[in-house]
C-alpha cells in the first residue's frame, strides 16, 4: 500500500489498524556511465513497494534528494544543504505524527545521507526532551535502516560481485534499478575496468579522483535478473526487520 496512490479515507482506515509507516530516502546524483541519477532513491522505493505489497504495509512518498554535495561536479546532480534537509525531515515527521503515525522507518539508499539523518532524528527529538514536562517522552519514534545492511543482502552481493562491487555506482545497486526500470538498462564500456578508490573530499577533486564519477566499481557486471535477485532478498528482510520495529517498546 502506498500513501501517494491512496485516499485520505484509506489512510484513516489503515491508521486504525497500524501506527507505522516506511519511507524510502535516498539521493539524485550521478551514478557512473551507465547509472541513473536516481539509483539511490530507486532502490529503497522499489524494495520497500515489493515489502510493503507483500506485507501490507504503507510505504510514503520516497525522500528523493539527499546529501550530494561531492557529486555537484558531475550533470544532474541535485544537492540539499545538511540544514535544510533536517528540516524538511521534521516536517515530514511532523506532518505523519499530526496524523496519528507513530513509528516511522527511514529506508535508506545513500550512505552520504546517514549522518544527516541521524541529525534530523535528534532535532526531532530535542522537541520534547527540551520541554520540562514530558521530557524525552517522544510520541514517534524514527528508525534508520540501509538496504544494503538488511540480513542477507551483503551476502548475495558479494557472491554475484566478488570482483568490482566497488562503493559507489556499485554493480548490486544498478542491478536493482535495472530490475526496477529494465527499458533503461546502458551497455557501456567501462575504462578503467575497474574504477579507482579513495578519499571523498569536495565536489571538484571527487572529479578529479575519479572522472568518470565510480568509486572502485565495475557496474557492466548489472543485470536486471541479478537485481531481481536482490530486491527478493532485500525486501523480505524488510518485512522482518520492519516488525520487529513496530513491535519494539
Ligand atoms: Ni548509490
Amino acid at each position: 500500500m502506498q500513501l501517494h496512490q491512496s485516499t485520505w479515507q484509506e489512510i484513516d482506515a489503515y491508521l486504525a489498524g497500524s501506527k507505522g509507516i516506511v519511507l524510502p530516502i535516498g539521493s539524485t546524483e550521478q551514478h557512473g556511465p551507465n547509472g541513473l541519477l536516481g539509483t539511490d532513491a530507486i532502490c529503497p522505493e522499489v524494495i520497500a513497494k515489493r515489502a510493503g505489497d507483500e506485507a501490507g504495509f504503507l510505504v510514503g512518498p520516497t525522500f528523493n534528494v539527499g546529501q550530494a554535495q561531492h557529486h555537484m561536479a558531475f550533470a544532474g546532480t541535485i544537492t540539499l544543504r545538511p540544514s535544510t534537509m533536517i528540516a524538511v525531515m521534521v516536517d515530514w515527521t511532523a506532518s505523519l505524527a499530526r496524523h496519528g503515525f507513530e513509528k516511522i522507518y527511514w529506508f535508506n539508499g545513500h550512505g552520504g545521507n546517514i549522518a544527516t539523518i541521524n541529525a534530523a532524528f535528534a532535532e526531532i527529538y530535542g522537541e520534547w526532551s527540551l520541554k520540562r514536562a514530558g521530557g524525552n517522552s517522544v510520541p514517534v519514534r524514527c528508525q534508520l535502516r540501509n538496504w544494503w545492511e538488511l540480513s542477507g543482502v551483503d551476502r548475495l552481493c558479494k557472491e554475484m560481485f566478488p570482483v568490482g562491487e566497488g562503493s559507489h555506482a556499485t554493480a548490486s545497486e544498478v542491478s536493482v534499478t535495472y530490475a526496477a526500470y529494465p527499458d533503461e538498462v546502458k551497455r557501456v564500456e567501462m575504462s578503467p575496468k575497474i574504477a579507482p578508490n579513495g578519499p571523498i573530499l569536495d565536489a571538484d577533486d571527487y572529479r578529479r579522483r575519479f572522472p568518470d564519477g565510480r568509486i572502485g566499481s565495475d557496474p557492466s557486471q548489472a543485470t536486471p535478473e541479478k537485481g531481481e535477485r536482490i530486491i527478493a532478498v532485500a525486501s523480505a528482510a524488510l518485512i522482518a526487520d520492519y516488525r520487529a520495529f513496530l513491535a519494539a517498546s
